[in-house]
């Protein structure tokens, strides 16, 4: 392993000047202006897999965004069989004038990389491509089997990566998944995920008159879309942050008291938390912690609304429409599909009759936990301590990587939650960046992992 660790370190500026060319490539799933990008980003990742010489890499066309596939299984099937799952594909890059560097041209300040996507994934799926070729190249061979699976539609709810799971599951056998697509719980303090949360994601529209109206010649004799959505918005939680919609809380497992004493064991400053994010009070569901609120408990949020006029200085019209995106973050065992039915019915039930509604499911997906006992999490808690310098901790995060619900359902395996970023990376926002130190331990810790679940199976 020595070896190994010098020849990350001895190839450090290669491995960065790499995944700063795969960054300059703006593959936006959600933009269908992007496909040709989408594309090339696909086959960037697919010939630097070659490069690194595993054996068989192969690129899946789908109904929607390209697979990349690749596969070393060398050491034979007495050993492991570790699944490499990643993202692409990157969320869009606005607001860009609150970016204080192109988010496609790669920046590197302080020791930050500044980029979209940097962290969020393919700075951190990049570090499993550089930990193989680092193993290869100094080993000749893998101590387990590697599978990798990069899909290029995560942000948008992995729409064709599901039915892939379910026809290539042969394939795709494996003992353990390995994802690297969260945060580590604070700077130079590693943690290994083993719950995320699940997503419902609705849209609600209110409609009214068949046109903007005068807001002087018509206001107060026909009801406002805006104040009328407004008020069902607040019916939707109560002042204490309680969801209100009936039979929303059935299916949730409490927390159990190992787990209320697990996040007590956690390093959190609520103080400097509050300071980050400029705000006077953190708020939410009495009863519990900001961080079992933030990632053990569901939400429901409004992420947009809309309605009216929002240009400048003040035009009187009474809007003929209003919506309003709602996300709710779910929670083992709530089911995505039927908290959008719950919310459905009960937004119906308090749509007042002198507005009509249109309510409209986005993608989801289910929440997930992962048994803490798993040798796969105690080979990573390994790997972790050997880089860092100490124990990881075990924490649930509040984010959704749906795909790891299905990998349990449809492959019938555990994910090993291995981030290397930081809350304060502000993925999906301006400025996202990622630490390349953790770039270069996230490659060490890679390569560590893999020698060390040789002995734990
Ligand atoms: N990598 C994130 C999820 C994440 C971020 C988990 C930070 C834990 C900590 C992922 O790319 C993401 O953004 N997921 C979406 C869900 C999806 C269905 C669009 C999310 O959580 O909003
Ligand atoms: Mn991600
Ligand atoms: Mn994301």
């Amino acid at each position: 392993m020595p070896d190994t660790l010098k020849y990350i370190d001895d190839n450090k500026n290669r491995f960065e000047e790499e995944l700063f060319n795969w960054l300059r490539i703006p593959s936006i799933s959600t933009d269908s202006q992007r496909k040709d990008d989408i594309k090339k980003a696909a086959n960037y990742l697919s010939d630097q897999l070659q490069n690194v010489g595993i054996d068989e890499v192969k690129i899946f066309e789908t109904p929607g965004n390209p697979i990349v596939y690749a596969e070393h299984s060398g050491v034979g099937s007495d050993k492991p069989t570790v699944l490499i799952y990643g993202h692409y594909d990157v969320q869009p890059p606005d607001p860009i004038d609150l970016w204080d560097n192109p988010p496609f041209e790669p920046t590197v300040v302080d020791g930050k990389l500044y980029a979209r996507g940097s962290a969020d994934d393919k700075g951190q799926a990049y570090i499993h491509v550089k930990s193989v070729e680092s193993v290869l190249k100094t080993h000749g061979e893998l101590p387990v089997n590697v599978k990798f699976i990069f899909e290029g539609e995560e942000e948008i709810g992995s729409p064709s990566l599901v039915p892939f799971l379910e026809e290539h599951k042969e394939l795709l056998s494996c003992d353990m998944v390995l994802i690297s697509d969260t945060s580590m719980f604070a700077e130079d303090t590693p943690s290994i995920t083993y719950g995320l949360r699940g997503l419902t994601y609705m849209e609600i529209e209110v409609f009214g008159p068949n046109r903007d109206l005068h807001s002087g010649v018509y206001g107060g004799a026909v009801a406002n879309p805006a104040n009328v959505l407004c008020e069902m918005i607040t019916k939707l939680k109560d002042e204490n942050g309680v969801v209100q919609i009936p039979g929303f809380y059935d299916k949730v497992i409490d927390l159990s008291d190992e787990e209320h004493e697990e996040y007590k064991k956690l390093p959190f400053d609520e103080d400097a938390y509050k300071k980050e994010l400029g705000i006077k009070k953190t708020f939410g569901e009495k009863g519990y912690t900001t961080l079992e609120r933030a990632s053990g408990r569901p939400s429901l949020d409004v992420n947009g609304l809309w309605g009216g006029y929002q240009g400048e200085g003040a035009k009187t019209v009474l809007p003929s429409k209003a919506g309003a995106k709602v996300s709710m973050r779910l929670v083992p065992d709530q089911d995505p599909k039927e908290i959008a039915r719950l919310f459905e019915s009960y937004v119906k039930e308090i749509t007042p009759d002198y507005v009509t509604v249109k309510i409209t499911e986005h993608h989801g997906g289910s929440p997930a936990i992962t048994d803490m006992e798993f040798y796969g999490m105690q080979a990573a808690a390994q790997a972790f301590k050997e880089v860092y310098g100490k124990e990881p901790l075990f924490a649930r995060e509040g984010g959704s990587i749906p795909i790891v619900a299905d990998f349990k359902k449809i492959l019938g395996v555990n994910s090993i939650l291995m981030g290397f970023g930081l809350d304060s990376d502000a993925i999906h926002s301006p400025n996202e960046h990622f630490h390349l130190k953790d770039f270069h331990r996230g490659i060490k810790t890679s390569a560590l992992f893999f020698e060390v679940l040789e002995d734990y199976k």
